[in-house]
């Protein structure tokens, strides 16, 4: 665990023992703080040739650490580069994460019981001082994330330090804003900080640990802490109300599924609705087509659309935005077995769709049907969004580092991805449009689900899939099977799962209000 919290003195008047110092290329500090001159007057006289000689110059990515003695106690310079800051602001403001995150994890490698660091102002990125404060609480959370539930040799105790932030110039900078406004910005980011490394520990749950009953009493521990309405059912209740798509995917399975739908009133009068709805396949075989070796291993992480989902509702149990929120989540076991679906299976789905099961490996958007369907039966959102590990295919288009956006409403579109943006939570559109519906035409029944190979694009197929089931409620699909798990080269989410999509959904939820104005 780490906590944030925000400091009032100034910088070097923090007593901690280590000091993140963030630096340009050739030494050039990011903040207005005297940093490397208190170094060289009370530590290293000679620091910039030191630096220089251990070919530290403030490149990207570069770290260093020094010692020096303060009194009594040892304290570390965290050296962490950040390059020129050329880039355009998303970029920089990137590349902050992660000069920040390395100065995190040394200060978790080095057993550092806190350390400080002096932010720069907002506005080199484009954002407020608060929101800058904000989005490094997150990211100190998880940056240090890792999954340990099986490692039985746990020489030492987990570490547990706090991070101080120091804003810059704190007399001068934003004085329109209150000091409980900033704290509550610090606030906010250590909630959904612990918030997503709990969907990443749901996620690295292996399925053997992990079942739809599992998920499910989660999210409903979450709705009593937060005095939500909360439904579950299973099986029968799924059978009853013609859910064809997702009684198909869970049938095989020996662990039952569960369709969870979690209900967030707020008391603003006339609030707008808005649906999330998160594919929560637990493991995913590919059914009676099996996947093979090389495709099956991983799929565990296929419920990271409903970990992310029923994280974002206990975000918003604590942060209470104005508007409505129903989060909506299938949790079934993708198996084959004597009473699994076959290929060639036709199903009945809630909105009285015929679809052609050509393949049961697209299961993802056999649960969904059924979910978007519920959710605008029984709730008639004005907005909603699904997030799922839904296609492979993702993965070639837009590789690791951007959650695939796909809708008909382009200024929705263009909403999320201006969002990715702020928050770092990557998101880029791919098209979609009525020229796609050809790839799921079925000759035995509406629509079949596995997409013609004739036309390639499996990623915005499946969302085509996904259009038959909304009516009216503007909607947009998110396709994080690129980004859930296994992302290289972030230092800030390591491996296993990402907790892709939560900031963004957050920020959607937590700004809709204000959106809606514009
Ligand atoms: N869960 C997979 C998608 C996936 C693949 C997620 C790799 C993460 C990594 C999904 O259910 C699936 O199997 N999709 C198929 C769809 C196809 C059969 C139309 C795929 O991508 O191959
Ligand atoms: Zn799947
Ligand atoms: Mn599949």
């Amino acid at each position: 665990m780490i906590s944030v919290k925000l400091t009032q003195q100034a910088f070097w008047q923090n007593n901690v023992e280590g000091y993140v110092i963030p630096l340009k290329k050739d030494l050039a500090p990011l903040s207005t703080e005297n940093l490397l001159e208190h170094i060289e007057e009370h530590y290293y006289p000679h620091l910039k040739e030191l630096l220089k000689k251990h070919q530290f110059d403030g490149e990207k990515g570069q770290t260093f650490t020094l010692t020096g003695k303060k009194a009594d106690t040892l304290v570390q310079f965290l050296f962490v580069g950040v390059g020129t800051m050329l880039g355009s602001w998303h970029q920089e403001l990137e590349t902050f994460r992660r000069a920040v995150a390395a100065g995190i994890l040394m200060a978790k490698k080095n057993y550092l019981n806190d350390v400080a660091i002096a932010l720069p102002a907002g506005s080199i990125f484009n954002i407020s001082d608060n929101e800058l404060a904000k989005q490094m609480a997150i990211l100190a959370h998880m940056a240090i994330y890792e999954f340990t539930t099986f490692k039985t040799d746990k020489k030492r105790a987990p570490w547990a330090g706090t991070l101080f932030l120091c804003p810059a110039h704190p007399e001068l900078v934003e004085r329109a804003s209150s000091q409980s406004e900033k704290e509550r910005a610090v606030e906010v980011g250590n909630i959904i900080g612990a918030a997503i490394n709990q969907a990443r520990h749901w996620a690295d749950l292996p399925a053997n640990h992990m079942t739809p009953t599992v998920l499910a009493s989660e999210a409903e521990r979450i709705a009593i802490k937060h005095g939500f309405k909360a439904t579950v059912f299973g099986r029968e209740k799924a059978l009853e109300l013609q859910m064809g798509g997702f009684c198909a995917v869970d049938a095989g399975s020996e662990q039952e599924g569960k369709f969870v739908v979690l209900e967030y009133k707020t008391k603003a009068p006339n609030a707008p609705t808005i649906a999330l709805c998160g594919k929560g396949v637990i493991f995913d075989t590919g059914g009676i087509n099996l996947k093979p070796t090389s495709g099956i291993s991983g799929m565990k992480f296929d419920m990271s659309g409903a970990a992310a989902v029923i994280t974002v509702m206990d975000i918003i149990g604590q942060l209470k935005p104005n508007v409505n929120v129903i989060g909506l989540t299938p949790l079934v076991e993708n198996m084959p077995s004597g009473k699994a679906a076959r290929p060639d299976d036709v199903i009945t789905c809630m909105n009285g769709k015929t679809v052609e099961i050509q393949n049961t490996d697209a299961e993802g958007r056999l649960i969904l049907s059924d979910t978007l369907c519920y959710a605008e039966k029984y709730f008639k959102p004005d907005v909603m969004l699904d997030i799922a590990t839904l296609t492979g295919a993702v993965q070639h288009a837009l590789g690791h580092f951007y959650t695939g956006v796909m809708t008909k409403d382009d200024a929705l579109a263009d909403a999320l991805i201006a969002m990715g943006r702020k928050t770092g939570d990557r998101s880029w559109q791919l098209p979609m449009d009525d020229d796609f519906k050809g790839a799921i035409r079925s000759d035995v029944a509406d629509i079949h689900n596995n997409g013609s190979s004739a036309y390639f694009a499996g990623t915005i197929v499946g969302a085509t899939f996904l259009s038959n089931f909304v009516e009216k409620a503007r909607w947009a699909h998110l396709d994080i099977a690129g980004t859930a798990h296994d992302v290289p080269a972030i230092n800030y989410v390591g491996k296993g799962s990402t907790g892709a999509g939560i900031r963004l959904l957050t920020e959607f939820v937590m700004t809709f209000t204000e959106q809606a104005k514009n």
